[in-house]
């Protein structure tokens, strides 16, 4: 029999989950077509998760901001009907973190999903955005999303004992980031401006010579809860507060009760101690190598990681071709099935 919380055999079934919604997606890599990618990632996404023994939600699905295909904030995922007592968790998934690059033919974009205990991860609403500070174990502690970005950068050099103008700060290149760019200059910190993508340079920022210290700036608040999840995992911290683009968002956040003045820590963006990350590159990048065909098949690159034993494991991976078609079939035919008996 099962425990009611989620068991450590999970961590390795969600890169199933993230491998799927890679190796469903590369084959759209520089289309152009991002919301065909999108389903097609999502697709294998959902049928990898239905065969999972858990009773979950998706609290984080994605969607909304790009009206993308979705798995739906609030769906009831896993297979929860295994007839034996199964875990209740929280999804945070994003099937595609970079459909952008994706469809552009461009690196970085990654599959990532990541589980918790049931009703442990933050539920941005319909709040889009979330201003960000990101970084690894050593800067841990010393970050607040309420100081300077001086005072930030000047902390997190000390913390890792380099020089301000050592560091490498990663933010996505967008308008909205001006101040924050030139803030940033002003310390004489280094910057590498991304065009998308900022949970893989979150991760990045936690491991030894990626040449990433921090990630700063407002990204999608979904992605907030995520790289919460993986920097749980990893001994990092995430500093977000609900970024509201205008006085008509703002509103709408207050009238829902949420404080766009309130600084989350990762604990306030998941509250579990027992988290679980998976992520699969799609097209190569810096964190992941994406999907490569061979006549063999196809190989992938992934992540696992787990928050209460902070073991990361990297898998590489060669999938059959025809063995991979048979069960997406088989697994597509069971959830009919399932469907049918509703
Ligand atoms: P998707 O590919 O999932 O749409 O997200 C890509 C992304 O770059 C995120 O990594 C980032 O947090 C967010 O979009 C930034 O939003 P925007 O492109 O609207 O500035």
């Amino acid at each position: 029999m099962m425990s009611s919380t989620p068991d450590r055999n999970i961590g390795l079934e969600l890169v199933r989950v993230t491998e799927s919604a890679a190796l469903a997606s590369a084959p759209w890599m520089g289309r152009n077509k991002k919301i065909e990618a999108d389903k097609a990632a999502v697709d294998a996404m959902r049928l990898m998760l239905n065969t999972i023994a858990m009773d979950g939600v998706i609290v984080i699905g994605e969607g909304e901001k790009d009206k993308a295909p979705m798995l739906f904030n609030g769906e009831r995922i896993g297979n929860y009907d295994a007839g034996f007592d199964v875990p209740k968790c929280d999804l945070a998934v994003d099937p595609i973190d970079g459909t952008r690059p994706l469809a552009l033919g461009l690196p970085n974009s990654i599959a990532v999903v990541a589980l918790a205990e049931r009703g442990s991860m933050f539920f941005p609403g319909p709040i889009v955005y979330m201003d960000k500070l990101a970084v690894g174990p050593e800067a841990a502690g010393v970050i607040d999303l309420n100081a300077s970005v001086a005072d930030n950068l000047n902390a997190i050099a000390r913390a890792k004992g380099k020089s301000v103008t050592e560091l490498v700060v990663v933010v996505l290149d967008r308008p909205r980031h001006e101040q924050l760019v030139s803030e940033i200059r002003a310390t004489g910190a280094r910057l590498k401006m991304i065009s998308d993508g900022d949970v893989a340079p979150s991760i990045a920022s936690c491991l030894p010579d990626t040449g990433v210290d921090a990630v700063m700036g407002a990204g999608g608040a979904p992605e907030a809860v995520i790289t919460a999840a993986a920097l749980k995992c990893l001994h990092g911290e995430i500093h977000a507060r609900l970024y509201a683009r205008d006085e008509k968002e703002k509103k709408l956040a207050e009238e829902l009760g949420y404080d766009c003045n309130r600084v989350m820590t990762s604990a306030d963006l998941v509250k579990s101690d027992n988290v679980f990350f998976a992520a699969t590159g799609i097209t190569d990048g810096e964190l992941l190598r994406g999907v490569h065909y061979s006549a063999m098949g196809a190989t992938t690159e992934s992540l696992a990681m787990r928050s209460s034993s902070g073991t990361m494991r990297r898998i590489l991976a060669t999938h059959r071709s025809e063995k991979l078609q048979q069960i997406l079939s088989d697994q597509k035919e069971r959830m009919a099935e399932r469907e049918k008996l509703k």
